[in-house]
């Protein structure tokens, strides 16, 4: 079982233990974390799973598409560490991952 570690909008922590997803979204979902919507279901053109990785784990993220660029940049939260969560597959090499899910807001 893999672990991640969640804080939500409202600053509650959540440890869930998981096997390997598709994404880190459909782990959150999986636990009913209803703050991360994922409107489309994760084919990257909502933006409502939105995430603020750990800076010490960004090292671990996957490259990011220009399409996920361009969804994050609507956003009036993302900062360095923003990622959608449904881009980030839930496997070995991100076990541990802790990060917050980010506000709400577009530009
Ligand atoms: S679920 Fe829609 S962009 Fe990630």
């Amino acid at each position: 079982m893999l672990k991640l570690y969640v804080t939500t909008r409202t600053g509650k922590r959540i440890a869930i233990e998981s096997e390997p997803r598709r994404s880190v979204m459909e782990v959150m979902r999986h636990e009913n974390i209803d703050e991360v919507l994922a409107l489309c279901g994760g084919c990257r053109s909502c933006g409502t799973c939105h995430v603020h990785i750990d800076p010490a784990m960004m090292g671990s993220m996957p490259p990011m598409s220009s399409d996920e660029d361009e969804l994050l940049e609507k956003s009036l939260h993302r900062t360095p560490y923003s990622r959608l969560s449904c881009q980030i597959p839930f496997n070995e090499k991100v076990d541990g991952l802790r990060l917050t899910i980010a506000q709400e807001g577009s530009k």
